[in-house]
């Protein structure tokens, strides 16, 4: 092996890396060996006619300098000047999988160092890179992205688009030229173009194919792109999105990327899913407690601002009783909040609500043995509010602009030390006053010119709140944080590192959810997914669904109710009771195990489970979305099972009308007798499915006997 190539080795993956003449990565892919300088050799292009007359790498950092004629990974100028510049490399510094590259322009008095690790437990591949400004002028970034090369054979691209209670919808797009780019200017993570893409070989599926896969981890604005340049070669680059002037370096400042998270997997989405699910669970979230995510009941949907304390205590006496164990206030509980016209920004409890103060909620639900959690929306301001009246000169603006507000709420300006005090003084003595062991975290509004002393500072912001969450949990490290904004709207990395559960969605419909949720499991494991159980008639899309469609769908998640219990029949009530029970029977392998999602003809079939680490037992979801397509559902194959072993086929929830409804006039026989299948047999012929109606879903068991 030559001294300027390194080589990384993962569990299912490895990169190859050369120094010099320029940082460039040779190899990311499938396991691989044989590398000696002959291999390295044996992969050096041709120069073509018609062209410049070098060979032009595609570094670390594409530099027009050097001949790139695509999207550089850096952009910026020094008064007009230093704005082409070319990263010589300085030096490596390796720990086993852990690099440290530094590389030089003397000339443009920059240094551009990149970390990168490729993490040997889960092929997870971690890169950032930090741009230093090395001369007196300063120096401004116009564009700061993290590059990573594809195989030309990678010309599938999957990626999402969504809106407010439709998060997470996956598209495709082929990729033979030009390429592909999402931006999101929103200010936050946003609902419509989560950071997040995976390209592969045409036609990869959700068990099959090469695939790459790649999250920004940012919670501001972020641009992604795949670039096919005009010689075939491939990049995807990603990173934060900022307005003109946001980054000025003066002499020895720096700017870094945001963590690119980024892996292999030779076994489609699935194996893309594993690595990510496995790399957030050992690195990424951080549970106070190593303890069983507890089922939720929030009020927002039951009561909305319409806080009764005693009533309130009612609905938590009915809570425990379904089996509830966190019982979350939603908005509405500080002074002055009746609607969403008002109030935010005056995090005092409101007394006239609550005459006799909180404690007393509090007690009653901590003496119905469950958790105590409450609703914050810290960043926003209403201008009807006490704060406002007092600082209408706290918002995040520009001077002069009469900006528009969005659910009647204009954004604080967290960069400003007065308002950061502010926030934290009062989320602190929310959480010094009370036993609150959760606090849902909310983000209601999109941010437009987001300045601070006139300059864009959205970079800003975004680590504020990053600051404001940590200094935050240092004070109260036993609380757990939901990340919500309008529901899905900032879920990524980053934030999940301060947070421990995200609201997925401000829908609850069934229907809408498994399409949600399945986007969702792509980067994110279960536990993390908050998933409700919504009142039998959905008030974002006024469809009516059976409480085991309902109970079934929200099973797959951190699972809650969000309905009033007081008001629910005794009926749904059994229901939310026999979920729950369900749901805590099958939790510990659902938030431990790995998530697949099966390949199947009918688009009207949703079949996803998950498989005990040990493959001792696993759990599958039939959902019948629609229609069904043909007359028979055909069979479903579970891969990920040991074929040596036996399983025994258990239902454990099935549609009401599953055997009685007329929709068959036979079963498929495992449905009528005790069937133990192997492993192999179940992956490579599976079993017949039952035809089912449209909006309803079965739950099988498979245990290794
Ligand atoms: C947002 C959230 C909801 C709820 C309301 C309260 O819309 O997504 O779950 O908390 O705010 O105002």
């Amino acid at each position: 092996m030559k001294e300027n190539v390194v080589h990384l080795q993962g569990k299912t993956s490895d990169l190859i890396i050369q120094t010099s003449p320029a940082v460039e990565i040779l190899y990311w892919g499938d396991k691989i060996s044989g590398v000696d300088a002959a291999a390295i050799q044996a992969v050096r292009r041709a120069v073509p006619n018609g062209r410049l007359d070098v060979d032009t790498p595609v570094t670390i950092s594409p530099e027009q300098g050097r001949g790139v004629f695509s999207s550089p990974g850096m952009e910026g100028h020094r008064q007009g000047l230093d704005w082409s510049p070319v990263f010589n490399f300085k030096s490596i510094r390796q720990d086993n999988n852990n690099l440290l590259l530094t590389t030089e322009d003397p000339i443009a008095g920059l240094r551009l160092v990149c970390e990168l690790n490729l993490d040997p437990k889960t092929d997870v591949l971690q890169v950032r890179h930090t741009l230093t400004n090395l001369k007196p002028e300063n120096y401004q970034v116009d564009r700061f992205a993290v590059t990573l090369p594809l195989p030309e054979r990678a010309d599938e691209l999957m990626a999402f688009h969504g809106r407010w209670v439709r998060e997470f919808q996956p598209h495709r797009v082929k990729v033979k030229h030009g390429g592909y780019q999402q931006e999101n200017r929103r200010g936050r993570t946003s609902h419509e173009y989560f950071p997040g893409l995976m390209q592969g070989a045409a036609g990869f599926s959700e068990q099959q194919g090469e695939v790459w896969g790649f999250h920004l981890a940012w919670s501001g604005n972020h641009r992604l792109r795949s670039d096919v340049k005009t010689d075939g070669r491939r990049f995807v680059q990603a990173e934060a999105l900022y307005f003109s002037g946001e980054i000025v370096l003066a002499e020895g400042e720096s700017i870094s990327t945001p963590w690119v998270y980024a892996t292999y997997s030779a076994l489609g989405l699935n194996g893309m899913s594993h690595a990510f699910h496995q790399f957030v669970r050992d690195q990424i979230v951080h549970f106070p407690e190593d303890k069983p995510r507890p089922v939720h009941l929030n009020t927002w949907e039951g009561i909305y601002f319409d806080h009764d304390p005693e009533y309130i205590m009612q609905m938590a006496s009915r809570a425990a009783e379904l089996g509830v164990e966190r019982f979350i206030i939603d908005d509405g509980w500080f002074k002055g909040r009746n609607n969403d016209l008002a109030a935010l920004g005056d995090w005092y409890l409101d007394t006239k609500k609550y005459p006799n103060g909180l404690e007393p909620v509090v007690s009653h639900v901590r003496g119905l043995g469950m958790e105590f959690g409450i609703w914050v929306e810290p960043e926003m301001i209403n201008p009807d509010s006490d704060l406002f009246r007092a600082h209408p000169d706290w918002l995040l603006a520009v001077d002069g602009y009469q900006q528009p507000t969005g659910r009647y709420q204009y954004v604080l300006d967290l960069q400003k030390p007065e308002v950061f005090d502010y926030l934290l003084e009062r989320m602190d003595n929310l959480l010094g006053s009370y036993d609150i062991a959760y606090v849902k975290w909310d983000m209601n509004r999109e941010v437009v010119q987001p300045g601070h002393d006139g300059y864009a500072a959205l970079d800003g912001q975004t680590k504020a709140l990053y600051d404001l969450f940590d200094e935050l949990r240092q004070r109260h490290p036993k609380v757990e944080f939901e990340s919500c904004a309008s529901g899905g709207g900032r879920i990524d990395y980053e934030i999940l590192k301060r947070t421990h559960r995200f609201w997925t969605s401000d829908n609850n419909d069934a229907l809408e959810r498994q399409h949600i949720q399945r986007g969702m499991s792509y980067f994110f494991p279960p536990e993390v997914m908050g998933a409700h159980i919504g009142g039998r008639h959905c008030h974002c899309t006024r469809r009516t669904h059976s409480i085991g469609f309902r109970g079934l769908t929200a099973l797959f998640g951190h699972m809650g109710v969000e309905l009033d219990p007081v008001k629910e029949s005794a009926e749904e009530r059994a229901g939310f009771t026999h979920y729950i029970a369900l749901h805590k029977q099958i939790r510990p392998l659902l938030h431990s195990g790995k998530v697949v999602r099966i390949d199947h003809h009918d688009a009207a079939l949703q079949i996803n489970g998950v498989i005990a680490q040990d493959q001792s037992s696993a759990v599958f979801l039939f959902s019948q979305l629609a229609m069904p397509t043909y007359t028979l559902s055909g069979t479903a194959r579970f891969d990920g099972l040991d074929p040596a072993k036996q399983y025994r086929l258990t239902v454990l929830d099935q549609p009401a009308n599953l055997r009685t409804g007329g929709i068959m006039k036979k079963l498929p026989l495992w449905l009528e007798e005790e069937t133990t299948l192997s492993g192999a047999w179940l992956a490579k012929a599976g079993i017949a499915l039952p035809v089912m109606d449209p909006e309803s879903a079965m739950l099988i068991k498979l245990e290794a006997v």
